[in-house]
């Protein structure tokens, strides 16, 4: 029985034609900027998002760490969604780190966060505050797809006040495929932007900053010091570029299989939140335990929240699908 994983879509396993782009890879030693592979990876996203620089780094919290830091100084502030990533699930690293203080406000039930109460968080010049310097986004956030006039928006609050604006993109590209646009239509309206290769893109790791030369500077010295800085560093750029080439368009196959596995679930009974890319959150209330052992017994890995997130990717097709919705199916008989 094969296993299908919904956990998320970073369990994905590389695609053949992925690990031979790896296998034949140019490498070199990238601290000295002398990895032909990274060196591509970075100069083909940031042109095709933009920008006129890139950065390869391992992770996105790492990558969104390092935008952060290259925006604020110690004593800074940036505001930033109660459930965004860079808040909430990434140790703290901005303040830690970076001893940039969040400011965390509600986020909207669209993913988005009301510009009205952001620019009313916006402190004044004033020793007594810290220096609100930063404005973060995330999209997808949590699935959701921010409206472009949205960002439109954003970004004429950011300059109106002086503020930067960075975009948490760990699936920016889920974004562009739902929209039906590039995804520098997106990215235009940020000043950085920190885009994931190992979600539903399908590399095994890598994230890219993308900004101005300048930021990108910053960025490669911080990279140095928290540690991000790899040598042959092309045997994973080589993942990324092949996702990149091969392996956008055919996330509209995840969102697909995600609104199929929405349907079903509602059909058979359950309470399923609308879905827009490849995230089906359904609530399974207490019963999630019991769900998880459920269907771990019949190949299926799922987490335990009552509000259980699943998630489709390149590893998850249609005939699964149908599989999940057979467990689902079963578990609410019993
Ligand atoms: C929205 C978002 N941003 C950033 C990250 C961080 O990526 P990484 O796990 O590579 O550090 C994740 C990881 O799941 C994410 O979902």
């Amino acid at each position: 029985m094969s296993v299908i994983d919904l956990r998320s879509d970073t369990v994905t396993q590389p695609t053949p034609g992925m690990r031979e782009a790896m296998l034949s890879a140019e490498l070199g030693d990238d601290v000295y900027g002398e990895d032909p592979t990274v060196n591509r990876l970075e100069q083909h996203l940031a042109g095709e998002l933009g920008f006129v620089a890139g950065l390869f780094v391992p992770t996105g919290t790492m990558s969104n760490l390092l935008g952060l830091m290259a925006h604020c100084a110690r004593g800074d502030e940036y505001i930033v969604g109660q459930q965004a990533h860079t808040y909430k699930y990434e140790g703290g690293g901005a303040a830690v780190l970076g001893s940039i203080q969040p400011q965390p406000l509600e986020m909207q039930a669209d993913g988005s966060l009301d510009l009205d109460r952001v620019e009313a968080a916006i402190k004044q010049d004033d020793f007594h505050f810290a220096r609100t310097r930063l404005l973060t986004l995330e999209n997808t956030m949590q699935g959701k797809v921010l409206p472009l006039s949205y960002l439109a928006a954003a970004r004429a609050l950011t300059h109106k006040r002086g503020l930067a604006l960075h975009l948490d993109g760990a699936r920016l590209y889920n974004a562009a495929v739902k929209l039906g646009v590039a995804a520098a239509e997106i990215t235009r309206h940020f000043d950085s932007v920190s885009v994931c290769l190992s979600k539903g893109l399908g590399a095994p790791v890598g994230s890219v900053l993308c900004g101005s030369r300048e930021l990108i500077g910053k960025a490669r010295r911080l990279r140095k010091m928290v540690g991000g800085g790899m040598r042959q560093a092309g045997v994973l750029a080589a993942a990324g570029l092949y996702a990149l080439e091969h392996q956008v368009a055919r996330l509209a196959d995840d969102h697909a299989n995600a609104a199929r596995l929405a349907i079903g679930l509602g059909e058979l009974g359950y309470a399923v939140e609308p879905v827009q890319t490849n995230m089906v959150y359904v609530e399974i209330g207490e019963r999630a335990e019991a769900l998880q052992g459920f269907c771990a017994e019949r190949g299926i890995k799922v987490t335990t929240a009552s509000r259980l997130r699943l998630v489709t990717h390149l590893d998850v097709s249609a005939e699964d699908i149908a599989r999940v919705l057979e467990a689902f199916s079963a578990f609410r008989r019993i």
